[in-house]
């Protein structure tokens, strides 16, 4: 009996390690409030709502203790804002690169992107060139059912014997890409004309091999073309769709439910549950909308 009373004490003390131990992978706790304006409902760029699980890169915060950056939303769905005076274009981080946001859909948990290479205004418009593949963590993207490619064949040596089959697909008189006279063909096909065969035997002989993901609606509205005659620049700019999903289950899940939103890490690790008041809790709200 006369230990009862120490119980609450040691559930307090308990709760008050646990909050603050939280994840206890070495990660500094986040402090026990927060700006509730890194969580706004809304933030306008440009034409589009920038909201949770996006957020603004100019919103995150950093723990002093060890300076760890973290955000209101997904570590990878960070938007930059770029102003250019008239415009606003929101930019997202895909892997190395930046790529141009076209579209978010909210309902649907998708993001239409491109490849800025493809809206730059010089003398190739018509047929850019984009450099390199897209790459992405898997932790909250991936691509949809509209997903389609085009690859691209760069700096290729062939012989004259080989060329003639390939003439439909060769990229000539386009501004910036090499057509010396020693080889350094390029090429473009999209999925439906490349089969494995012909990506491995033309691979072997080209500097670099190049997938750009498409919007297959996109592609598909060049029905019989050929993707040189009708400049495939178009599609490149009408950009490639991901879906966004938080993991069904561990503690950010558990954090949504319970209407807070996720707190995460530069380096990916789930921080904390933001929630009303400006309150940060772990791993999720104790006031449940739900209740
Ligand atoms: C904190 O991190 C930023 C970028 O991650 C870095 O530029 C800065 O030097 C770091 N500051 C300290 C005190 O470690
Ligand atoms: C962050 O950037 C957005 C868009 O450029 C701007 O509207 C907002 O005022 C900025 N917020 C802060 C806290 O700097
Ligand atoms: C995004 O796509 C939807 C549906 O496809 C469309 O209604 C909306 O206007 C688009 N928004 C922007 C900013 O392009
Ligand atoms: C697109 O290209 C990648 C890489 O070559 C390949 O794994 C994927 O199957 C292709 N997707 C389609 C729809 O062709
Ligand atoms: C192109 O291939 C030919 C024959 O395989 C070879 O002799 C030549 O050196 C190659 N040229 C370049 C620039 O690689
Ligand atoms: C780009 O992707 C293609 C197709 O998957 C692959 O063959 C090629 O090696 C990749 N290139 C680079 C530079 O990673
Ligand atoms: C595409 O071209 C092929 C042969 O060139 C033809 O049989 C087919 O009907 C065409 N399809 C469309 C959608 O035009």
């Amino acid at each position: 009996m006369a230990h009862l009373p120490r119980l609450p004490a040691l559930v307090f003390a308990f709760l008050v390690v646990h909050v603050h131990a939280f994840p206890g992978s070495g990660a500094a706790p986040l402090p026990p409030t927060y700006d509730g304006s890194m969580c706004s409902d809304s933030s306008r760029c440009g034409s589009f709502d920038i909201r949770y699980p996006f957020y603004l890169a100019n919103t995150t915060k950093v723990i002093t203790a060890d300076n760890t950056t973290y955000s209101c939303g997904y570590t990878d769905l960070k938007i930059s804002c770029r102003d250019d005076g008239e415009t606003q274009t929101a930019i997202i981080q895909l892997g190395q690169f930046t790529y141009t946001v076209k579209n978010i859909s909210y309902e649907a948990g998708t993001i239409i992107v491109a490849d800025p290479d493809a809206f730059r205004n010089g003398g190739n418009y018509g047929c850019p060139i984009i450099r390199h593949n897209v790459t992405f963590g898997p932790e909250w993207l991936r691509y949809t059912g509209s997903y389609d490619n085009l690859t691209f064949f760069f700096s290729c040596n062939l012989s004259k014997d080989e060329l003639p089959g390939l003439h439909d697909y060769r990229i000539d008189d386009c501004p910036g890409f090499s057509n010396s006279p020693g080889g350094g063909a390029s090429f473009v096909f999209s999925s439906d004309q490349l089969d494995a065969t012909r990506e491995h035997d033309l691979a072997e002989h080209c500097d670099d091999v190049i997938a750009v993901p498409v919007l297959r609606d996109s592609l598909a509205r060049l029905s019989n073309m050929s993707l040189l005659g009708s400049e495939y620049g178009g599609v490149l700019r009408n950009g490639f769709e991901l879906a966004w999903s938080g993991k069904m289950a561990g503690a950010c899940y558990q954090c949504e439910e319970s209407g807070g939103r996720c707190s995460y890490g530069q380096n990916k690790v789930f921080l904390g549950c933001l929630c009303t008041d400006e309150k940060v809790e772990a791993p999720y709200c104790s006031k449940s909308l739900r209740n």
